[in-house]
């Protein structure tokens, strides 16, 4: 099967989606794919956390040719693309982004996105969708919630489909246009944030994200470029 110019590869059970785009990444001149897998025995998030894979959710990792200069353009377009899909289901649904590339449905964390390098040119954009089911909160860095706990009904195939649609559209934008997107629908702008890295914590105004999708954080009277790091929203009542 074919969705927008990429050939689907549906499996069963395997690792991790993107170990498979990575192997695939070598040797496939120029040929863009999805790898979706049904089930992942060790499905990893960013800062190489578990992603809980249960049969029911969506697993699938794109594997494309994109210069990794524009790694910031990839970031915002596979981001804006899920939130964009999930208000295809439910116009009023209560969505937004959350900085680096996490999608918040009433609040809570309702998709994730690892992004790695492939062989050559490759980029393998690995996102993982709560379909039916969602860890619990206490496993978690941060609540998560499902599309099912949300209200929306629908499959693993047909969110898949309404994705890649708007990713291949979305991709062909302008990092200008894409970042206009972005920080329309982020959670947050201009008030308290928290980033952590590594055990350290910074607090800050949270100012937006530049074209590379950094994000800045105005302490003080300076304002600081971040590349990576988890955000938590502590100036909101
Ligand atoms: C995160 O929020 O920490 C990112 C989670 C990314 C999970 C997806 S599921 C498909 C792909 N395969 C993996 O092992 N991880 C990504």
């Amino acid at each position: 099967m074919t969705i927008s110019g990429f050939k689907i590869i549906c499996l069963d059970e395997v690792d991790s989606t993107n170990n498979v785009a990575l192997q695939l990444s070598s040797g496939i001149g120029g040929q863009k794919k999805v790898i979706q897998a049904k089930r992942q025995t060790a499905g990893r998030g960013r800062w190489g956390r578990i992603w809980h894979s249960t049969e029911g959710n969506l697993f699938f990792s794109v594997l494309l040719e994109f210069p990794l200069q524009q790694l910031g353009k990839l970031i915002m377009t596979a981001a804006l693309s899920l939130l964009e899909t999930i208000k295809q289901y439910n116009p009023q649904s209560d969505v937004c982004l959350k900085w680096p590339n996490d999608v918040l449905l009433n609040g809570a964390k309702i998709s994730g996105i690892l992004l790695e390098k492939g062989a050559g040119e490759y980029m393998i954009v690995g996102i993982g969708v709560n379909i039916v089911h969602h860890p619990s909160s206490i496993d978690m860095l941060y609540p998560a919630t499902s599309l099912k706990e949300a209200g929306i009904q629908t499959t693993s195939e047909d969110f898949l489909q309404k994705y890649m649609s708007l990713f291949v559209c979305n991709i062909k934008r302008s990092a200008a246009d894409l970042r206009q997107g972005w920080l329309k629908n982020v959670r947050g702008l201009g008030t308290e944030i928290m980033v952590k890295q590594n055990g350290e914590e910074r607090r800050g105004i949270f100012q937006g994200i530049d074209e590379n999708a950094d994000l800045l954080l105005r302490i003080g009277d300076r304002t600081q470029k971040i590349l990576a790091g988890d955000v938590f929203y502590t100036g909101e009542k």
